[in-house]
């Protein structure tokens, strides 16, 4: 197997990570990865990229927004690529979240189980349409309608 260059096309990255031209672009377009042009204006980018799009992709595979990912990364000093440590201390930062998410999960779950085979959508009994009845503070019947009504418009 022949040793990567220490600057990579475009091409040659897509097929090393399985992620996309596009995909490459768009991350690049967030701040999450970086090339450098060459003299023809074709992207090249270091050899480290690889180990930073894998830590974008596993990020994402758990369910953390590019957002999350571009915060995490940007705690790293001088925007390095994450070494094993970094991701270690950063997956952990995030487990908290991801067992929130798991349990919001779990909720909608168990109140799915009164929907089936249903298909109202009722404000009033539907707990998935309505989750956590959130107008429920405001009074009852419709309080974003009520200054329109009231005032006639
Ligand atoms: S769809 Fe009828 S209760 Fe949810």
């Amino acid at each position: 197997m022949s040793k990567l260059p220490e600057m990579l096309t475009i091409g040659q990255v897509a097929e090393r990570s399985g992620v996309p031209h596009t995909a490459l672009r768009f991350y690049e377009e967030r701040g999450l990865i970086a090339s450098e042009r060459t003299a023809g204006n074709q992207r090249r980018y270091p050899r480290h990229v690889l180990r930073r799009l894998a830590f974008i992709r596993t990020a994402q595979r758990v369910g953390l927004s590019l957002e999350d990912v571009h915060a995490a990364l940007a705690t790293l000093p001088d925007n390095r690529t994450p070494t094993k440590a970094d991701w270690s201390r950063l997956s952990q930062s995030w487990q908290a979240e991801l067992d929130a998410r798991i349990d919001a999960l779990h909720r909608l779950r168990d109140r799915l189980t009164s929907c089936i085979g249903c298909g109202c959508l009722s404000l009033r009994s539907c707990l998935l349409h309505n989750l956590d009845d959130q107008q429920a503070a405001d009074g009852p019947g419709a309080p974003k309608l009520k200054p329109a009504v009231e005032g006639g418009t």
